[in-house]
């Protein structure tokens, strides 16, 4: 129910079967997902994009960049809220928690405490999940603060770095109870390392809520296993934006296959979106 007490629109399976309309609320928290990756856990990444592919916009006095109304809705943002719900970890970025303290970043991290979720929170319990998952921090520069409340809600927290990273950012890291793991051996951490270190912590189902840059390290090295991709109908344009992954040319690129897609269809007051889920396939080069 929507806080006016109406029954939200239900979406339209298209695709592999084009069917009866179904329920928005539920419809990730219920479909199976695997548990086990290429490397260890399942590890999926999920955004929302316009048609000519913008994932955010800068903004036009601080030119920082975000996700913004005209790009993302409260639909795709229950269907990000309902596939936190199914990870044992979800992996963030530095950049996450630098823009956290700035007040620019979307949300604190699911999953929200607000009602219209609670009852993501309560389905955790009931299958014998803690009520929030755990914290990967992907970070190169440790340049970031962790959010006390990660802790007082209980959650274990990685910060995941190259072997670079200053001993002093660890220590405060730590200090704030973090375990900080130096997984690869440059600056930057790869893909692969993030998945099996995570995949030695236990997990089996780790969830990307970061951005395009993350996102392309998981693919150049073959370990990104699922995306969730939401499409808005619309077009917004702008010159300073982001798109689902940046970074150098992948090669060879990361081939998609389509597992499930449904249509939001548009209102009087809103555009349409559609609703997509893919496997990736890696190709040998
Ligand atoms: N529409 C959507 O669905 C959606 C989804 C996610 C994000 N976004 C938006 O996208 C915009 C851009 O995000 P972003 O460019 O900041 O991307 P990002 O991929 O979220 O974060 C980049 C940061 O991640 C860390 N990082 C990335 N790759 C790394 C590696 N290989 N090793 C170690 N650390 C690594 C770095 O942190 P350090 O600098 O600390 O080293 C880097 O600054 C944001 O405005 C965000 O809100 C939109």
């Amino acid at each position: 129910m929507t806080d006016t007490g109406e029954q939200p629109a239900p979406v339209h399976p298209l695709y592999p079967d084009a069917g009866s309309p179904v329920p928005l609320q539920r419809l990730y928290l219920e479909a199976p997902l695997p548990d086990q990756g290429r490397f260890g856990p399942w590890i999926y990444g999920n955004f929302v994009a316009t048609l000519d592919g913008r994932i955010a916009l800068a903004h036009p006095e601080t030119g920082r960049l975000g996700v913004t109304e005209s790009i993302g809705d409260a639909r795709d943002w229950r269907l990000f809220q309902e596939l936190a719900a199914r990870a044992d970890v979800l992996i963030t970025s530095g950049r996450y928690l630098r823009d956290l303290r700035l007040g620019t970043a979307q949300d604190v991290l699911p999953l929200s405490s607000r009602e219209p979720f609670a009852d993501l929170l309560e389905w955790r319990v009931r299958h014998g999940y803690p009520r929030q998952p755990d914290v990967a921090v992907l970070s190169a520069t440790l340049d970031f603060q962790l959010p006390e409340a990660l802790f007082r809600q209980g959650r274990r927290v990685t910060v995941l770095t190259g072997a670079l990273a200053g001993d002093e950012a660890v220590q405060r890291h730590e200090q704030d109870g973090a375990r900080v793991i130096r997984v690869s051996s440059g600056d930057a951490v790869d893909g692969g390392d993030v998945a099996r270190a995570l995949g030695d912590m236990g997990y089996r189902r780790a969830y990307s809520v970061t951005g395009p840059y993350v996102l392309h390290a998981l693919m150049r090295a073959g370990a990104l296993d699922g995306l969730f991709l939401t499409q808005r109908h619309r077009i917004v344009g702008g010159e300073h934006y982001s798109t689902i992954t940046e970074g150098p040319v992948l090669t060879p690129p990361a081939d998609l296959r389509l597992q499930w897609l449904y249509l939001d269809a548009a209102t009087e007051t809103a555009p349409g979106q559609q609703f997509a889920r893919f496997s990736l396939e890696y190709r040998p080069s």
